[in-house]
């Protein structure tokens, strides 16, 4: 775990407050999720640009109804959540990805929707959620009292190697593989003022600015691809709205995150 203190706290508010005005950071010593945490509060009103990081999480989620298992001190668990009001909400995880694989290293890869693979191994993952809620729930009805969408964008990322014979799904990466001396405050540190202003970026332009980035780390592009529903095929990128494009037997399918789970043919 961190010791006391070295999250710099202000120095990070300091640093994300320009892009996201309003901007407020906290650290928990324990919560259930920070992903969960951020949707109550939005929920009960406070749609503040706020940034949670967990120093152990209780029930971490991860998408598609799974778990998220972290040690302390041993992974990075936060989420930022922030009213957004992107035209189109597809690729926003894809660019959350770019955001984060561009902070870290260049040798990390995404692999779509929305994990970060270094070296065949899956090194972070992506969570992100939206709800619609009340702005300002004690104001007065009428202009002052305008529904608005928050999203909440959650991040895992593995520090420390796992403990040997842990049996994981997927096998796991670390970040100290290629940086050793990695704590989870500095990881932090290098990640918050890129990922907000992506997620500004995006709130005015969409995923468009982020489709060659991802591209130059598109893991799956030539990669023969299973989705869920059994459908093989040759991944052949994203396009301009994020959705992965599969050649099958059937012609070009376009893919949508929230529709299949896609895995690499063994
Ligand atoms: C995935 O790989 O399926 C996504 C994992 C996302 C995990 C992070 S950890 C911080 C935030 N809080 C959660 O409960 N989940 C996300």
């Amino acid at each position: 775990m961190s010791a006391p203190g070295s999250w710099s706290l202000p120095s990070l508010i300091e640093a994300v407050s320009p892009v996201l005005p309003g901007f407020t950071a906290e650290v928990l010593p324990e919560v259930d999720s920070t992903n969960s945490e951020l949707m109550r509060r939005a929920r009960a009103g406070d749609t503040r640009p706020t940034l949670l990081v967990a120093e152990r999480q209780t029930a971490g989620r991860g998408r598609r109804g799974r778990e998220w298992h972290s040690a302390p001190g041993d992974s990075l668990t936060f989420s930022l959540g922030l009213p957004l009001a992107p035209a189109s909400w597809s690729g926003l995880s894809l660019a959350v990805g770019v955001a984060v694989a561009r902070a870290l290293h260049p040798d990390i890869g995404l692999k779509w929707p929305n994990d970060l693979w270094l070296q065949g191994r899956k090194l972070a993952g992506i969570l992100v959620e939206t709800a619609s809620v009340v702005d300002r729930p004690g104001a007065d009805p009428g202009p002052d009292r305008s529904p608005v969408r928050y999203a909440v964008v959650g991040v895992g990322i593995n520090i420390a190697p796992r403990p040997p014979g842990e049996a994981l799904a997927t096998p796991s990466a670390a970040l100290r593989e290629l940086w050793p001396q990695a704590e989870a405050a500095a990881v932090l540190a290098r990640i918050a003022s890129p990922l907000a202003e992506a997620l500004r970026v995006f709130d005015r332009q969409g995923f468009a600015p982020f489709e060659d980035a991802f591209r130059a780390h598109d893991l799956l592009q030539g990669r023969t691809v299973t989705l869920s529903d059994g459908t093989v095929g040759t991944a052949r990128g994203v396009d301009g709205s994020g959705a992965l494009l599969v050649h099958t037997a059937a012609g070009l399918q376009t893919v949508s995150s929230a529709e299949v789970s896609v895995r690499p043919s063994s």
